[in-house]
């Protein structure tokens, strides 16, 4: 327990320390900083984020946090610092700038980082590791700022990263979480079931984010959660996107775009299956497996009915491959 606090209270000495860089830093301004309003970020947000930068220095957190008293092993618990073959300490995070992580009561559990250079051979986000307090399955980054929203507007996006939680808040809409460096789990969706059954995925416009969101969208069916897809073109992601579209029209694209799951999946598999019939057989059957997830069978004889007019398959038919389906899962 008091271990535990120790976590926290080191964690938040440490997002001080990156915030006071960022703004107050020669190398901060110049460097964290400049990125930050590069990309298009603004003041207000950068600091109700708590943005920060860390210095391109082998141990600058460390030797900071050390003059100050804090403790050895709770840096390294944390995965600020870390111990080399020589027994000294160095820091995680150098030269990048900072996304410090709130659970959703608002203390700081963790760090991510992002580089600054474009080589391709460093690592784009450094993340803190798990710790004692930092679990990253449990949590999605932006719940705490979000949560307010969500509950008043009975939905969450769902982003795949950090910048796409700040752009999308910086365009007005604060009901936004990013289940960040992990796929979606369980637990993250359960715990956005505390505020709304709504959950619309705003994934990255590439091949990759097509794949989590369909992933994605079977596992919040599953727990029972409504869920609504946007898709983005050209490859975009929410946070490039809104910087090129601007925040009202982004604001009216992501609330006039939303398909269900049902029409989204069926306009992805269609595309892939041109006019094969075997292979439109297997999407017919794909879809149905999905509305198989939905607990509640009031609501799955509605997609049902839905899928059976979108793809011109006779509803009792898409019934009996539903039955098939439930009975051999059980
Ligand atoms: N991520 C990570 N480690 C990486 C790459 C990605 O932890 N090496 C996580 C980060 O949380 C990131 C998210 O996955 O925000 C989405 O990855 P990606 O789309 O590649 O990055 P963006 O968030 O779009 O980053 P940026 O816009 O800053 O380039
Ligand atoms: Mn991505
Ligand atoms: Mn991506
Ligand atoms: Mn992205
Ligand atoms: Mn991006």
């Amino acid at each position: 327990q008091n271990a535990r606090e120790s976590l926290y209270v080191v964690s938040q000495f440490a997002a001080n320390y990156f915030e006071k860089q960022l703004w107050e830093s020669e190398d901060g301004r110049a460097i964290g900083l400049s990125y930050f309003k590069e990309r298009g970020f603004r003041e207000d947000i950068i600091r109700k984020f708590n943005l920060g930068y860390s210095p391109d220095v082998w141990d600058a957190l460390t030797l900071e946090a050390v003059n100050q008293q804090h403790v050895e092993t709770f840096l390294e618990k944390t995965g600020l610092s870390i111990r080399n073959d020589k027994g000294k300490l160095y820091d995680r995070f150098r030269g990048r700038v900072m996304f410090p992580i709130h659970n959703f009561t608002g203390r700081i559990i963790g760090f991510g980082g992002r580089t600054l250079k474009t080589d391709k051979n460093v690592p784009k986000y450094v993340n803190s590791p798990e710790s004692d307090i930092y679990h990253k399955s449990n949590v999605l980054y932006g719940l705490y700022h979000a949560k307010k929203a969500t509950r008043d507007l009975d939905n969450c996006y769902l982003v795949e990263g950090y910048a796409d939680v700040l752009s999308v808040h910086q365009a007005g809409v604060e009901n936004v979480v990013a289940s960040s460096g992990t796929s979606l789990t369980i637990e993250q969706i359960k715990l956005i079931s505390r505020f709304t059954q709504n959950i619309t995925i705003l994934y990255d416009g590439d091949a990759a984010g097509v794949k989590a969101s369909l992933r994605g969208l079977d596992m919040i069916l599953e727990e029972g959660l409504n869920v609504k897809v946007v898709s983005f073109p050209d490859g975009h992601d929410p946070d490039s996107y809104m910087h090129h579209v601007g925040a009202s029209e982004f604001k009216h694209y992501i609330e006039n775009n939303r398909q269900d799951f049902i029409l989204y999946k069926a306009n992805i598999l269609l595309a892939e299956a041109g006019n094969d019939p075997i292979k439109r057989a297997e999407i017919i059957r794909d879809i149905v497996e999905s509305i198989a997830k939905i607990p509640d069978n009031i609501k799955a004889s509605v997609f049902i009915r839905e899928c059976s007019h979108l793809l011109a398959i006779e509803e009792r038919i898409l019934l009996s491959e539903l039955n098939t389906i439930k009975s051999a899962k059980q």
